[in-house]
């Protein structure tokens, strides 16, 4: 961004906070329609993503036991104290694209004797061009033990993704054996207590490749649909229900990719209708980024609204997806499962070893909160959504480097929407004067999601602009507030972020709200995520 449009974007922003309150008229309209249930927000939207790419697992999540970086049994205690303050469902693992390139037998037995791999992200031209490290040349320190207690650290449930590419059913069989098969029961069940955990891990999300069209596999549907019925056939279930999560596509902004689906679906159902009770959910994976340098702290307000622009489709890309599995699957038995998403930079890499590492800024929060809203929004289609890496990775809640550690504008929008997991989610309506950026480009003025909890109904708001804060009409349609507690996360400066240098930039603040009503005004600020939970009359 320019010296002078920074200033002007920065001042316009200090001068909009001392806007008293309600002294201008509506140019916003928020209403809630507490008697239009959608759907139960299934706290499984809010699961994270670890895949051996990066700094993600090696040195984001394990240090090692003989560390001096506080850590649990190698684990980095930090991530583990923030996963648990989030209350993360569930982590997914070990990929992404490794883990049809992973043999889980690899990651088994005494550490000291487990093979080193190159890992499948060797090749990518930085990492490559980066010094030689466990991020090029994977040690197996961590494998399905270690990352099972990374789990029961963090309070999550475990989501393991297939090697469908380069393994057989047979060895998907025996990781499951090697999970899930009781204590003292199986040769592999042995080895699982050596390995720390006598008791099964009872695994039941698997997903069945990665992005099968691709780096799973280069796989057409009907070919994918094969090898995904040899995988989940007959599969020893331990007395568990397994969720299988089939390999959608990946969504790009000009293509939703519904043909993937369409040829997934009608081979799923060719023979006969059965298996849809068998799959738990469609994978999909969607992205977005800036076009040209794409940088993520070095960016101008046109790039700022063009990610958000970007972000905001996924909108319209579950509903084409949601469309075409109906078209086999009119009950709607297979839910969707995002289980990548997230804005993808370039640059401000933490180490050159750290494979797509940035650090992410306020616009990145925005892009978390339009994101978690359209999840919310569309409650009654998701059973799962999965963030993009977990850690020094794309999209990433943390940072983290020897002993130095940070947690993203995008843990804090996570932490901030907790409040809705669970809930019911109600109708959701905004209005505001669309923007106008660049040559020809527009974005809606305002937009959020709200749900309903008992006698509390949780709203959050995203108001995009740069510079206009936004007076807005909330109105509760079959609802009145008697209290409200207001949250917000916003900085004068939208390239604001949270580094090592400084890790409490950009924090959510409280506001002092004296609201009540069915329906009350208040302003959102400019380029901020507003978190509003009104106790109900
Ligand atoms: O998240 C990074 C990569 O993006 C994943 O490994 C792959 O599934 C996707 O293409």
């Amino acid at each position: 961004m320019r010296r002078r449009e920074f200033l002007s974007t920065s001042l316009a922003t200090a001068a909009m906070s001392l806007v008293p309150r309600t002294s201008r008229a509506a140019d916003g309209l928020v209403e809630v329609l507490v008697d239009e249930p959608i759907g139960t927000i299934a706290p499984e939207i809010h699961s994270h993503f670890v895949e051996h790419l990066g700094g993600v697992v090696y040195d984001g999540i394990w240090v090692g036991n003989n560390s001096k970086i506080p850590n649990i049994g190698g684990i980095r205690k930090d991530i583990v104290d923030h996963m648990r303050q989030l209350q993360a469902p569930v982590v997914r693992w070990p990929g992404g694209c490794f883990a049809d390139s992973y043999n889980w037998r690899d990651g088994i037995g005494p550490r000291d004797k487990r093979p080193t791999r190159t890992n499948f992200w060797a090749n990518d031209p930085p990492l490559w061009r980066a010094p030689d490290g466990p991020q090029k040349y994977e040690p197996n320190t961590f494998g399905t033990a270690e990352f099972m207690r990374f789990c029961q650290l963090c309070g999550c449930k475990p989501y393991l993704a297939a090697n469908v590419r380069s393994l057989s059913p047979m060895d998907y069989d025996q990781w499951v054996e090697y999970c899930n098969s009781p204590a003292g029961s199986t040769t592999l069940a042995g080895i699982r207590a050596s390995d720390g955990s006598k008791d099964p891990f009872n695994v039941t999300y698997w997903g069945i490749g990665n992005e099968s069209w691709g780096c799973g596999g280069d796989f057409r549907p009907e070919q994918y649909v094969v090898e995904f019925r040899r995988f989940i056939s007959w599969v020893p279930n331990y007395g568990l229900k397994l969720r299988f999560i089939a390999s959608g596509p990946g969504m790009a902004i000009d293509d939703p990719q519904v043909n993937w689906t369409r040829g997934l679906f009608q081979e799923l159902v060719a023979k006969n209708t059965d298996l849809l009770n068998r799959v738990f959910g469609l994978s999909l994976h969607y992205y977005c980024w800036t076009a040209g340098k794409g940088q993520s702290l070095d960016f101008t307000v046109e790039d700022w609204y063009q990610v958000l622009w970007q972000s905001d489709l996924m909108d319209s890309l579950l509903t084409k997806q949601w469309l075409a599995m109906g078209e086999f699957d009119p009950e709607h038995k297979v839910k969707m499962v995002v289980d990548e998403w997230g804005a993808w930079h370039h640059g401000s890499a933490i180490d050159p070893r750290f494979l797509f590492s940035y650090v992410p800024s306020l616009r990145d929060a925005l892009v978390t909160g339009i994101t978690l809203d359209i999840f919310n929004r569309h409650a009654d289609k998701l059973a799962m959504c999965n963030v993009a890496q977990l850690v020094n990775c794309i999209h990433t809640p943390f940072l983290a480097l020897e002993d130095r550690f940070a947690a993203t504008t995008i843990f804090h929008v996570f932490d901030m929407y907790q409040s809705h997991k669970g809930g019911q989610s109600l109708r959701f309506v905004s209005d505001a004067p669309r923007i106008s950026y660049g040559s020809n480009g527009s974005f809606w003025g305002l937009a959020g999601s709200a749900s309903l909890h008992d006698k509390t109904l949780v709203i959050t708001v995203v108001n995009p602009h740069v510079s206009m804060a936004r007076n807005t009409e909330v109105s509760l349609r079959g609802a009145s507030a008697r209290s409200c507690r207001v949250t917000v996360l916003t900085s004068s400066d939208i390239h604001a972020h949270n580094d090592f240098d400084n890790p409490g930039a950009v924090v959510p603040q409280p506001e002092p709200a004296d609201v009540s009503g069915p329906s009350f005004v208040w302003t959102f600020r400019p380029a901020s995520v507003t978190k509003l939970e009104i106790d109900l009359a």
